[in-house]
């Protein structure tokens, strides 16, 4: 009978020691007992690329643990963790490790999102495996879901909240009236926030995402710059009113679904409004949620915690475990396939509902005009809310009117807007914001 003494023990590289590594590492230190026990073999911790090895850590290990040398940190190393992010340095050293032969885990998006083919292929041909649930919504396990237990199925549709910093700013608006950067302050504070956090502000952490998770959903490979995405920059309190006034939340959400004429996938990324009964309008805090509509199982959602040290590390060390018990059985590597030759669509070609908020003359016929704009277009409505508008004057009375369409082709509400704005009575087109959920 094998012991475990007998078998060799397993040596993981770490390149990062910020947030989320310095928890691999707690947990490769703390568990190693119980982690030896359930695999049948030692996980042994070997070295931690970091910038400055003498800075203090969340979780401080002896000084000899740490070096700002990748070669000294790669060699001989089984599985290399990269938890450093940041995207060419990364890809380098990502590239470095699978030629020589060793196992990568990472729970980087941008780097997968922008060089996610050149890695799989390189860890195809190396015949070793490159793992990375933790890149999308952090602690909750929805890329090996997604990958095995629905491979039997069809995937329509994934609607996610996968940024909690964005999350944790949106929620903070609508329920405390927060300013923006007050509460992004405070997920910076959190670690939430990527390292720049004008990547969650601007949309292109959750695009990221979504690029991997269609991936992985529709077996074709997809990118960052396929992605339609806009950020919560301009998102305004004025959104916020007119949201809750109509019975809605505002949320980021990240989007992909296959259409079939043209057939392809729109994947987008934008401020949504969403019903507040809809399972994701409850998603609070930097939760995430993940909404999979697929033929078969309909409707699912993955829910948890979508960032932070010890959630994330939950998930690279179950990827760490399963490459591990791999390894140790002798089998092959898991690759991540991209079969189907389906193409990104542009987003003219998407689907949806929207709010559409206008200033415009208070003056009798005006609504008819405006709703005979929608009309012409085909975008039929579904209700509209006058308030009203501070900024009118005796001189030009003016009013909002926030309108709610039923759905739509992106491309019809495009023309419906030119030919609003260019009415006469109309002053501003004041916010469009597309709407999901029933
Ligand atoms: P941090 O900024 O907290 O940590 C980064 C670590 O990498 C630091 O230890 C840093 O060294 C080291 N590092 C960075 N660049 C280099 C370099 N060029 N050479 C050597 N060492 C380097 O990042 P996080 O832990 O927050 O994130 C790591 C990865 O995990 C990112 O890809 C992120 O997107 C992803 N992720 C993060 C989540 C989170 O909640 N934070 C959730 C899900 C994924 P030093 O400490 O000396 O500066
Ligand atoms: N910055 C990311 C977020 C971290 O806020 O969700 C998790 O990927």
């Amino acid at each position: 009978m094998t012991t475990v003494s007998d078998t060799p023990a397993l040596k993981i590289a770490l390149l990062g020691g910020g947030t989320v590594g310095s928890q691999v590492a707690r947990i490769l230190i703390e568990d190693a007992e119980s982690l030896t026990e359930r695999l049948g073999a030692e996980l042994q911790l070997t070295r931690i690329l970091v910038r400055n090895p003498q800075a203090t850590r969340d979780y401080q290990l002896p000084d000899e643990y740490y070096s700002d040398d990748a070669d000294e940190v790669l060699e001989g190393a089984d599985i290399v963790v990269e938890l450093m992010g940041g995207v060419e340095r990364t890809r380098e050293l990502v590239l470095q490790s699978i030629e020589q032969g060793s196992n990568v885990v990472t729970g980087n998006k941008a780097l997968l999102a922008t060089h996610g083919n050149e890695l799989y292929e390189a860890a195809a041909d190396a015949g070793v495996q490159l793992s990375f649930e933790a890149s999308v919504a952090g602690g909750i396990p929805i890329l090996r879901p997604l990958r095995d237990s629905l491979s039997g199925d069809k995937v329509t549709r994934i609607m996610g909240i996968v940024n909690g910093t964005t999350n944790y700013i949106l929620d903070q608006m609508d329920t405390t009236g927060a300013y923006f950067n007050d509460a992004l302050a405070e997920a910076q504070r959190l670690g939430f926030a990527e390292a720049d956090p004008s990547a969650d502000v601007d949309g292109d952490d959750a695009a990221a995402k979504i690029a991997i998770l269609a991936h992985l959903a529709f077996h074709a490979p997809f990118s960052l710059d396929e992605v339609y995405t806009q950020g919560i920059g301009e998102v305004s309190e004025m959104d916020h009113t007119a949201a809750a006034t109509a019975g809605y939340v505002i949320k980021l959400l990240a989007i992909a679904e296959e259409l079939d004429d043209p057939n392809g996938v729109v994947l987008r990324v934008h401020p949504t409004l969403l019903p507040r009964d809809h399972p994701l309008a409850s998603v609070r805090g930097a939760y995430n949620a993940v909404f999979v509509e697929a033929e078969n199982a309909q409707e699912l959602m993955f829910y948890g915690p979508g960032a932070g040290g010890p959630p994330t590390a939950s998930a690279v060390m179950g990827d760490v475990m399963s490459i591990a018990k791999r390894k140790l059985r002798g089998g092959p590597g898991r690759t991540h396939t991209a079969r189907r030759d389906l193409q990104a669509l542009e987003i003219g070609e998407s689907i949806t509902r929207y709010m559409v908020v206008i200033r415009a003359a208070d003056a009798s016929g005006v609504l008819a005009k405006v709703a005979g704009t929608f009309a012409e277009h085909q975008v039929s409505i579904k209700s509209m809310n006058q308030t009203l508008d501070e900024a009118s004057t005796e001189e030009d009375k003016t009013a909002l009117l926030a309108f709610i369409t039923h759905r739509a082709k992106e491309s019809q509400l495009a023309q419906t807007l030119k030919a609003t704005e260019a009415l006469e009575e109309v002053r501003e087109v004041l916010s469009v914001m597309r709407v999901e959920g029933k």
